[in-house]
């Protein structure tokens, strides 16, 4: 700690109104990936999540339920701390309102309100969203229906308290005109400063009396105090606000509030009109990210079409969920949930990209090395200084994004290096370099270049998917060595030391089938079903998951021979990259001789089952184009491309 820069980030308390999921998720893998990021970067770091339990709507679940409200909400807050396990959520503190530390607060918090006159009681007549806890007038009614949930509202009239908003209306227009960063995106900003302040801030009802599950009002006790004001409140009754020696000094203002922006106004207005009232300073910011949507429209708990984070977690990994709500939701917009998205993230980011380059990578260094990191020459290759300097650039460039909070940009920067990675090799063809022992050095510098490419990944990934770096250590041979680890480790390229083994470990993130998934996740996951078959079903089509099962490849034809007695057919062999040849039989001996084959580079379907014909063995398929009436011709590329270079 010490003079460490401190840095507070929140999340939304969730309602345990029902299981959570993948949507809301979000939310908390953001917060988390920030708050990790930034202890990486040496910050002294508050991450407080925690549950919102009180109100008319968690009375009436527990009440269908058959339970006492309590009751009902301590086996869905063990549920959600078991998924913020599950996702790697390190928090630093989870507040539940039903604790006394909370409930104790905001009780003085309001009494504070009542003898400074910023509350007054009279009756409230008008409507009522209980899924959203929110007061309407008629006015504000969409179709007479909740304008932010168009479900149905309900007329209530009863004795209540009010908060006087429009006594600081001006000073909160004040303070989100003079501080950009206070609401972000911007966009967010401007509805908030158009819709809700502009035409005058009614005051706020803030208790009720019609139920009692809730904070009673100290002073009335047949009123509970409204749940949002109840709520809001626990981003400073967790720091310990009010108490002596309470932390609340230390991380009070929040650097980072992170929330939906369904639920921006609560924050952008009641809170911090609520924090002026108590004479204390406003977060720094509060971003409203978008939604994780289904095809057919917003996720929602009640709507019951919700995919359970748990489920898929468990089954693909809390790295795997965590990188695609990460990179699919792009900064302030909204993203799509599908079984195909999220399945195709996994394989072409993870599997692919990711997964690949680990793979090849030491493969290569137990192939040609033994499994011992050869030492690098001192002369630099254009690819080698390439691929060092993006390296250099990357922290710098992932750092800036996170603190802009747009993840899914800084993930798309990580894996610029990822592919560049993927590049290197290409260009360099280690099993080339591997034919000729002159070249034995280069192989070496090769090899080296990659490994520590690999590690620069390895300790940018940690906040974004934390059980992937561990396992690329252990094949890296780095487990325990903590400096390699670190985020000072990157301001240096060559810091892997040449001479320890490295080793090929199992694969980080096994390639899946799309169909295969979505037959078995049908029992446990309608709603992703449905998100699937509308376009998998479509008559004729294939999805782009079916079309990548197809492995092509340019293949460089090294040999070309007849068949005896097959006038047809010819024996062709190729090379498919990676020091790898093989024998096909193509019928084309009608249209190319042996000699013109060699040297050709050709499209070449690579996981094709073998056959024999003729009783020849052929693994994998030249492509060729056909005519009626014509000579066939083989497909080429127009560049100068190697062997083995994936065509897609
Ligand atoms: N209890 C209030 C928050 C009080 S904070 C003082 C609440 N809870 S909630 O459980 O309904 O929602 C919590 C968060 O989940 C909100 O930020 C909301 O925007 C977010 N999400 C709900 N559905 C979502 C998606 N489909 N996608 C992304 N976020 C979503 O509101």
């Amino acid at each position: 700690m010490g003079d460490k820069k401190t840095f507070y980030i929140t999340t939304p308390i969730y309602y345990p109104s029902n299981k959570l999921h993948v949507g809301n998720s979000y939310t908390t893998v953001a917060a988390d990936a920030i708050a990790r990021f930034k202890r990486l970067t040496g910050c002294d770091v508050w991450f407080l999540t925690g549950t919102d339990e009180h109100g008319q709507k968690i009375q009436r679940q527990a009440e269908a339920a058959g339970k006492k409200p309590l009751e009902f909400v301590d086996e869905i807050v063990a549920w959600i701390k078991e998924l913020w396990e599950e996702l790697d959520i390190d928090y630093d503190d989870f507040i539940r309102t039903t604790e006394e530390r909370h409930k104790e607060k905001v009780a003085k918090i309001f009494t504070h309100f009542h003898e400074q006159g910023d509350i007054y009681k009279d009756k409230y007549e008008g409507w009522y969203c209980t899924p959203c806890e929110a007061y309407w007038t008629e006015r504000q009614l969409n179709d007479g229906n909740c304008p932010d949930c168009n479900r149905v509202v309900e007329l209530i009239a009863e004795e209540a308290y009010f908060f006087k908003m429009s006594k600081y209306a001006k000073q909160l227009e004040e303070h989100i005109e003079s501080n950009p960063d206070f609401i972000q995106p911007v966009s967010r900003k401007n509805e908030m400063i158009n819709n809700f302040i502009k035409p005058g801030l009614e005051d706020l009802c803030v208790s009720r009396t019609s139920f009692d599950w809730g904070i009673p009002v100290p002073f009335d006790p047949d009123h509970v105090i409204y749940v949002w004001l109840d709520a809001l409140s626990n981003y400073i009754t967790a720091l310990g606000f009010g108490e002596e020696d309470s932390i609340y000094e230390t991380y009070w203002p929040a650097d980072v509030q992170l929330i939906g922006k369904d639920i921006l106004r609560f924050h952008t207005i009641y809170w911090p009109i609520f924090l002026m009232a108590l004479g204390q300073p406003l977060p720094k910011t509060v971003f409203g990210h978008g939604w994780l949507m289904l095809q057919e429209g917003k996720m929602s708990k009640s709507k019951g079409n919700a995919i359970d984070p748990r489920v898929l977690a468990n089954r693909y990994s809390s790295d795997a969920l965590r990188y695609f709500l990460l990179r699919e939701i792009p900064f302030g917009q909204d993203g799509i949930f599908s079984l195909e998205n999220f399945i195709n993230r996994i394989n072409t980011d993870l599997a692919n990209d990711l997964g690949n380059l680990v793979s090849r990578t030491l493969t290569m260094a137990e192939r040609y090395f033994d499994g011992v990191l050869p030492r690098p020459s001192s002369g630099e290759q254009a690819s080698d200084t390439d691929l060092r300097e993006l390296a250099l650039a990357t922290p710098v460039a992932v750092e800036l994004y996170v603190n802009e909070l747009k993840l899914s940009d800084a993930l798309a920067e990580l894996w610029k290096l990822v592919r560049r990675s993927n590049k290197y090799i290409d260009e360099n063809m280690p099993w080339e370099l591997a034919k000729d022992p002159a070249k034995q050095i280069r192989l070496g510098t090769v090899i080296y270049n990659l490994v520590e490419s690999i590690r620069f990944i390895s300790v940018l990934l940690q906040p974004f998917v934390p059980r992937t770096p561990g396992k690329i250590w252990e094949q890296l041979g780095v487990s325990n060595n903590q400096a390699l680890q670190e985020w000072e480790s990157l301001q240096e390229w060559g810091k892997m030391q040449p001479g320890h083994a490295v080793a090929r470990g199992e694969d980080l993130f096994p390639r899946l089938n799309l169909q295969a998934e979505i037959r078995e996740m049908q029992g446990d996951q309608p709603a992703a079903k449905e998100g699937i078959s509308e376009t998998a079903e479509m008559e004729g089509l294939i999805t782009l998951d079916q079309f990548q099962q197809v492995d092509l490849r340019v293949a460089e034809i090294v040999s070309a021979e007849r068949i005896p007695k097959a006038d047809k057919l010819l024996k062709v062999e190729v090379d498919i990259g990676e020091g790898e040849n093989r024998q096909v039989v193509a019928g084309i001996a009608e249209h190319y001789k042996p000699e013109e084959l060699v040297g050709k580079k050709v499209i070449f379907v690579c996981n094709l089952k073998p056959v024999k014909l003729r009783g020849v063995l052929s693994q994998g398929m030249l492509l060729a184009a056909t005519q009626e009436d014509g000579p066939l011709a083989l497909t080429t590329v127009d560049r100068n491309v190697p062997p083995g270079s994936r065509v897609s």
